[in-house]
């Protein structure tokens, strides 16, 4: 079930029976040679989605441009300042606050955001304690979860990708993309074949480490048969922790 796509009065019906909604968070930045622009956003989405559809969660539009300062230097990256993400983000979970909503599980796509989500998460609490309400106001709790650290894709990521999976633009997020939009599947020979690796500092200095914009992969072993497959997986855990989510 997706929120945009629902009425004010369906919404009303799922709240009756649940105060727990989920939002996909990611990015739009560089994805490498053959990675696209909205990876990050669109794996979240995509895993959340498909969740929707076979758990019954109710899933938010998704929060698709996050910290990609890093990235600036790579055509086509767009990036919020972490303030006006922590502000941004504290304004979605007060609306959905509003209408009564009190767990919102946060799917997230992007290594680069997570210190920022949890500043927000911060904010969002300093909100719900001064708010001038009595303690025995229902509470608000965020969980924030990096798609590829739900259990088993670790390990299923390394079984499919055991050479050049990396840390960004990684053979197993641009699968993700790959299976969800086989029309946009970009073959490019990758040179050298395994980026390297090295740590992340500001836009400029970023580009020269990494020129092609990747970091320790090889994308180009991508396919939408490994996408499928991971997918299937994340979907499950999703809905499994979700749930525990929902009444914890
Ligand atoms: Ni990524």
């Amino acid at each position: 079930m997706q929120l945009h796509l629902s009425s004010w009065q369906e919404i009303d019906g799922y709240l009756a029976k649940s105060k727990a909604i989920l939002v996909p968070i990611g990015s739009t930045e560089q994805h490498g040679p053959n990675g696209l622009l909205g990876t990050d956003a669109l794996c979240p989405e995509i895993i959340a989605r498909r969740a929707g559809d076979e758990g019954g969660i109710l899933v938010a539009p998704t929060f698709n441009v996050g910290q990609s300062q890093h990235h600036m230097g790579f055509s086509g990256t767009i990036t919020l300042r972490p303030s006006t993400m922590i502000a941004a983000m504290t304004d979605w979970a007060q609306s959905l606050a509003r209408h009564g909503f009190e767990r919102i599980y946060w799917l997230n796509g992007h290594g680069g955001n997570i210190a920022t989500i949890n500043a927000a998460f911060a904010e969002i609490y300093h909100g719900v304690t001064f708010a001038g309400t009595t303690s025995n106001r229902p509470s608000m709790h965020c969980l924030l979860r990096n798609w590829w650290e739900l259990s088993g894709i670790n390990d299923l990521c390394r079984q499919l990708f055991p050479v050049g999976e990396g840390s960004h633009a990684t053979p197993s997020e641009v699968s993700v993309t790959y299976f969800a939009y086989p029309e946009a599947i970009k073959r490019v020979a990758m040179t050298p074949k395994i980026a390297p690796t090295g740590p992340i500092f500001d836009a400029d200095d970023y580009r020269r480490r990494f020129p092609d914009g990747r970091i320790g992969s090889d994308p180009s072993q991508a396919t939408p048969e490994a996408g499928e497959k991971i997918v299937a997986a994340a979907v499950k855990a999703v809905i499994a922790e979700f749930k525990q989510f929902e009444t914890g």
